[in-house]
Formats: structure tokens, sequence, C-alpha cells
């Protein structure tokens, strides 16, 4: 741009580090459609309310979606000099059109259209989100369903604590990324509140009917103080917690494919498609995937971070900082949906290894708790049955054995209320069959779980 929009007021150009420094076009052309589609909007109803021409707003109108086309067809590029996105589409309008184009900025100023353009381009954002999260959760609850009965430890300190299966374990982040699902919703809900006409900070005397504009651009309500609505940017902090919050999630679930996956535990296999090699040690298959997503998890909280520091006692209304607001939630918005997208179907390919589960859940003393119930069952009080099962534990490590295998002959010399039954109540089997409680691991009880949630999301 040779000439800046504020020539009047200027008696020089801008210095052309500040037009850098100050430009935002880099990262803010991403929002042009929503820029457009927001700019028809106002066109249409500075129209239909008589504050322009009505020749003039379908002019307008004309020339904005002609400049659609041409950035979509690639004949039109955005112009590195210009300061950002709205500056752009303004100066382009007028260089096609003339004197009409001149008049699209009536009653609105770029801190109503930056505020207005965000949200247009987040609300859509959020679905896209929305969408990759409830594709996981279906491919969760598909996995779960083929392991109702497949047992593993359970783990408390990352030590074998009790049994549970890998139906259960899974649908621990089911419910988790709903609950991720419903914030996203929860998010969009607030968000979806149109700020056009707050303008510069104190409204406008025209006449604007800015219900209409929310009603041309999809908003259910519109923003109730014009201070407000230039200066809000809850909608990108509370997207970027929600986000953080789905990424922690993320990473809790890639650690634990990350060492699901090591000689160690070796309950998993990722697909080949999935994985990398490593250039020196020739046996390695690493669940890279995993790794990133879980290194990049710390660059959403840093984004989030960057945003309540960048608002922190700003005061009211527009202040430049905001402009630092794109950036950071642009990043947050796509490393999560790379993430979701690169997961899902690394999840979906993967091979679950059920006998190396069990193999596990057979050693670690994980029924150690049932062995207590069985007494307690029988009559004693629970401290004694647990004290009486630890000494068991300690004989059997001292044996080298499992509970499994150790002779009633050495039950009973702890304990008479000992008597071959305790075989089963302490199978592996009976030990998850009997957690039968509503969300506890039994496969029923797991059953129940699945139908819930996949009614749940129904409503999501
Ligand atoms: N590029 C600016 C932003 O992203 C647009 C608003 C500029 N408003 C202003 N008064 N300088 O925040």
């Amino acid at each position: 741009m040779s000439k800046m929009m504020w020539a009047g007021r200027f008696s020089k150009e801008v210095d052309s580090k500040v037009n850098d420094f100050n430009s935002s076009i880099s990262f803010d052309a991403r929002m042009y459609k929503h820029d457009i589609k927001g700019s028809i909007a106002h066109a249409t109803m500075l129209g239909e309310c008589g504050i322009i021409d009505p020749a003039d707003s379908k002019v307008i109108i004309e020339g904005l979606n002609g400049i659609l086309s041409d950035i979509e067809n690639g004949t039109l590029h955005f112009d590195p000099n210009a300061e950002d996105i709205h500056m752009f589409v303004e100066a382009e309008l007028t260089a096609r059109i003339g004197d009409a184009g001149k008049r699209l900025h009536t009653a609105r100023s770029r801190n109503d259209q930056v505020a207005l353009d965000i949200k247009l381009y987040l609300k859509d954002e959020v679905d896209e989100i929305a969408k990759l999260v409830r594709e996981l959760i279906n491919t969760v609850i598909d996995i779960a369903k083929q392991h109702t009965e497949t047992v593993m430890p359970g783990y408390t300190h990352l030590q074998r604590a009790q049994p549970v299966t890998f139906a259960h374990h899974l649908m621990a982040y089911a419910q988790m990324l709903t609950r991720d699902l419903t914030r996203l919703a929860d998010c969009k809900e607030r968000m979806d509140v149109m700020p056009l006409g707050s303008c510069a900070l104190a409204g406008t005397t025209y006449p604007l009917n800015r219900k209409r504009t929310a009603e041309l651009l999809g908003f259910k309500d519109i923003t109730m103080n014009s201070l407000d609505g230039v200066s809000d940017r809850d909608f990108c902090v509370e997207l970027c917690s929600d986000i953080s919050m789905l990424m922690m999630h993320l990473s809790r679930f890639s650690e634990e494919i990350i060492m699901w996956c090591s000689w160690e535990f070796k309950f998993i296999e990722l697909d080949d498609a999935y994985s990398t090699g490593s250039s020196i040690m020739p046996q390695k298959k690493n669940p890279d995937v995993t790794e990133l997503i879980r290194g990049k998890t710390a660059r959403v909280y840093g984004d989030l971070q960057t945003l309540l520091t960048m608002m922190k006692g700003l005061p009211l209304a527009y202040n430049k900082d905001m402009q630092e607001d794109k950036e950071a939630i642009f990043d947050a918005v796509d490393t999560v949906k790379l993430c979701i997208s690169t997961f899902t179907p690394m999840l979906a390919t993967m091979t679950v290894l059920k006998d190396n589960m069990r193999t596990a859940a057979a050693k670690g003393f994980i029924n150690a708790t049932d062995c207590a119930d069985y007494l307690v069952k029988k009559g004693l009080p629970f401290r004694t049955a647990y004290k009486i099962t630890g000494t068991l534990v300690a004989l059997c490590i001292e044996k080298n054995t499992t509970l499994e295998q150790l002779p009633i002959e050495e039950y009973k010399k702890l304990c008479e209320t000992f008597d071959n039954d305790v075989y089963d109540a302490i199978s592996l089997d009976t030990c998850v069959m009997q957690r039968g409680v509503d969300g506890g691991p039994a496969p029923d009880a797991v059953k129940r779980q699945i139908a819930e949630l996949e009614d749940r999301l129904g409503g999501i």
C-alpha cells in the first residue's frame, strides 16, 4: 500500500520497519472468508436501513464476492504491505469499484470488525475440532466394544493395583473426551454473540439494525456493551483453555501408548504406518506420533499462557496488544486438529496384544484386595482380612509364587476361614466379573457405560 488509509491526518509515510512491525496480514489473511462474509452482511444491513444507497450496497456485495472468488481461484494475492486483512479487502474493493467501496466502512471500525472476524473464524474451527473429537471418541468406543473381556492390570502409582479390562481403560478416555466435547459446545455458545455495531468503542450515531446483521451471519445474539464488544477476547482464552485440556487428555493417552509399546509392557503394537525407525538402531520402532503429541501439548499450554498474559491488566477498550491474540489461538487450533487427525487413525490401526495384558494382570498380586474381600464376606473385619492377605503376599514373594498357586494349607496356617473356594474368588476373571457396580470394569457394566455414553453423545 503506497498511501495509508489515515493519510489525511499524517504528513509522512509510516517507516517501513514500523509498517512491517505493525502488520498482521501474514497471519490474519487466513480470516479472509470471514472478513468478506462480515462485510457482505454489514453492507446488506446498511443498504436495507438506508444508511447507504441500496445501489451502492449491491455494488459493494458484488465487489466483495469477486474478491472472494479471486482469492480462492488464486488470481488475487494478499499484499504483504497491507496492515491487515481488513485493510487489504477494503483497499482492494475500492480499487475495483471506486467510491462505493469507500462507503463500506460506514458505522464500523476495525475494532468491531476484527472481533467479529475472529468469532466467525473460531466458531467454524470449534465445529471442526468437535467433529474430530467425535470421530476419536467413536474410534475409542469401537475398540472398547471388542475388548470388554480383555483383562489387563489397572494401575495406581504405576504399580499393578487391581484388574480391569482394556475396554474399561479405554472408556475412561472416551469419558474425558466427551467432557471436552461439551466444553467446546459451551464455549461456542458464549462465542455466539455478534459484536459488530460496537464500532471503535462507543457504538455509532447511525441507526443500525444490529440484530439483522447478526441474523445474516448466523449469530444467536448481539453484544450489549460496545466497550466490551470490542475488547473481549475471553472467547479466545476460553477456547484455548478447552483445547489445552483436550491436549492434556491426548497427552495422557499418548503417554500410556508410549508405555504400552515398550518391551517392558508390550500391550499393543502400533501399525508400521504410524511408527518410525531409528537411523542407527535397526531393531527400533518408535512411537513418535504420541511423543510429538505429548510435546505439542506444551506449546498449546504456552498459547494459553500467551493469551492470558496478553489480556492481563489491559485497560478498556481496544489496544493493539490484542493483535497478538491471533497467532496464539490459531496455533492452538491448528495443533489440536493436527494431533487428533493423526492420533485417531493411529489408534484405529494398532494391534492389541491381549495375552500380554492378561499375563501382566496375572502377576503383581492384583487380586489381593479380592482375597481380603473373600475373608470379609466370611465375616472377618476388613482390617483383619487386609493384614492376613498382606502376610500371604509377603509369603508368596518369599516363595516366588502367586496367590493362585499357593497351596490351601499355607492359607489355612494363617487363617482357618480359608477354604478351596478362595481360588475361585481370586481368579482374575472373577475379580473383574464381580466388579459390576455402575462405572465398574465388569463386561456388563462396561457395556452399560458404552450404551449410556453413546446415548449422551447423541445429545451434544
Ligand atoms: N489488525 C488488528 C488486530 O488484529 C485489527 C484492529 C486494528 N485496530 C486498530 N485500531 N488499530 O487487532
